[in-house]
């Protein structure tokens, strides 16, 4: 149900220096999901009936990508007037001007906090009946946040950036997360009276705590209890940290739900993947975008899904596929790759050195060793032997390859596209088809052996081979 009481500002509109990125910081990904999409997915759990956008840097690219995740958030363009204070000011503007509820203030930087925290403080916010409340942590290492300044009394008195400290305010370890619940009215009040007067010549959301302290309202910190939650992305190592730790939060996730993990260290898993009971994930294993695999399935060692579908029961061993649908006790690999466009019926099999791309291979049929199948359908029950490879590309059109079901192919056969192999045919080894082959014939590409005698002793005499030709005779 939606919170009417409730509006959701996220800050998107830095540049993110410390990146030293084309690309902007809110758009680097972890866990398979842009930054900014992480506290789009928390800031929806809070059921909002607004959410604002604040936008400057590559704002059209953050635009599309934030509208597609959130199609009916609002955008607002902070002008030439930098700082966080500047942002929330002009995104403040855009909601209704009856809007006298709570203000969430999210960092599109901070991609770790979830929703249930983000609640708690909503709710405390609410039963202190406060101005202002924001999520603190206390750090080891405080550097490069601003910190939380407390009066003789321990009440938050206002906050300090790192770059505007003294030496004994760099020491305390409370920092601001850069996340805040704010009273409407609050912000409106208080906004306009922050003025540019800093070391970055920036306009401070953090000042208003300050105002607002002065002014006799209530505001307060509350410590979140892991640190890690606030920690904000600003350069590349920070984005590394951040993604480890989302990893791991999700695979303990899914081992709590019943998945079998052997080694979380080298196992990646997308925010948007999904695992029933009783999987099996191998070590060295990637599983990104929107990957499904089905009850017990295995997949691994040395494996990545990107956009695949497992079935239940499937093996997945030492491959690399993208968008390929793999059905029920199916096998794949080891040293598959499959590309988009792969769909295997179910007890089908993919095997050693296989390529496929835009294939379909049915229900109990196999390509077990060194082939490349492209724009192909292969019926069920079939057997294409090892060393098979479809031609299907003459330099200008690709073109489609049939073979039906029950068929066995030989050996290093080539399937000149576009071809049909009808249902339960067979073919020698080192056929090249190129003529369609009807249902239950047997097709060969006559090329007749000639042994010619004694050759090897006539014109490689002295080696090892005519040696041995001699001692055989
Ligand atoms: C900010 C806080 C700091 C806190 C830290 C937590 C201020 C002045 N400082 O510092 O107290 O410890 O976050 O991570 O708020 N942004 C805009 N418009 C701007 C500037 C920034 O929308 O003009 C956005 C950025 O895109 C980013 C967020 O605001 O998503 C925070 O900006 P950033 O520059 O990273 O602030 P910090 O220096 O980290
Ligand atoms: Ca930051």
């Amino acid at each position: 149900m939606t919170d009417q009481n409730l509006a959701v500002i996220v800050l998107a509109a830095g540049q993110g220096t410390r990146m030293k990125s084309a690309r902007p910081k809110v758009l680097h990904s972890i866990a398979g999901r842009t930054l900014v999409g992480h506290v789009l997915s928390t800031a929806r759990d809070l059921a909002p009936s607004h959410v604002i956008a604040v936008v400057r840097h590559e704002r059209d690219a953050v635009v599309s990508t934030i509208s597609e995740l959130m199609p009916d958030i609002l955008f607002v363009d902070q002008d030439d007037i930098p700082g966080t204070g500047r942002a929330v000011e002009v995104a403040i503007g855009a909601l209704p001007a009856d809007f006298d509820g709570d203000v969430v203030v999210v960092s599109g930087d901070v991609p770790l906090l979830d929703a249930t925290t983000l609640a708690s403080l909503i709710a405390e916010h609410r039963r202190a009946d406060a101005s202002a409340t924001l999520l603190s942590a206390i750090l080891d290492d405080a550097t490069g946040y601003g910190r939380v300044v407390r009066d003789s009394a321990g009440v938050l008195d206002r906050i300090v950036e790192q770059k505007d400290a003294t030496q004994t305010e760099l020491e305390i370890t409370e920092i601001n997360s850069g996340t805040y619940v704010f009273r409407a009215s609050a912000l409106r009040e208080q906004l306009p009276l922050v003025t540019l007067a800093n070391a970055q010549g920036e306009k401070y959301l953090t000042d208003v705590i300050g105002l607002l302290r002065s002014a006799g309202s209530t505001v307060s910190a509350l410590p979140v209890r892991d640190g890690w939650m606030v920690a904000g992305v600003n350069d590349r190592v920070q984005l590394a940290e951040a993604s480890r730790r989302m990893n791991e939060l999700i695979v303990r996730r899914w081992q709590l739900d019943g998945v079998t993990i052997t080694d979380p260290a080298t196992t990646w898993i997308d925010a948007d993947v999904v695992l029933a009971e009783d999987v099996e994930v191998l070590p060295g294993t990637q599983l990104k975008g929107a990957t499904l695999v089905q009850r017990g399935a295995t997949v691994g060692p040395d494996t990545t899904l990107v956009d695949c579908e497992i079935g239940e029961n499937a093996t997945v061993k030492r491959t690399d596929a993208t968008l390929a649908v793999i059905g029920a006790g199916a096998s794949v690999g080891p040293f598959a790759y499959l590309r988009p466009g792969t769909y295997l019926g179910a007890d089908g099999k993919i095997g050693t050195f296989v390529e496929t791309k835009n294939s379909t291979i049915g229900t109990g049929s196999k390509v077990p060793h060194l082939s490349y199948l492209g724009d192909t359908t292969v019926g069920e029950h079939s057997n294409v032997g090892a060393g098979t490879i479809t031609a299907n590309y003459d330099g200008v059109n690709k073109s489609a390859t049939v073979v039906g079901s029950h068929v066995r192919t030989g050996s290093h056969n080539v399937f000149v596209a576009p071809v049909t192999i009808g249902d339960g045919a067979y073919t020698g080894a080192g056929t090249v088809v190129r003529k369609d082959v009807p249902a239950g014939a047997l097709a060969i590409t006559v090329a007749p052996q000639r042994n010619m005698e004694g050759w090897v002793q006539a014109n490689r005499a002295g080696t090892a081979a005519a040696r041995a030709a001699e001692a055989a005779e």
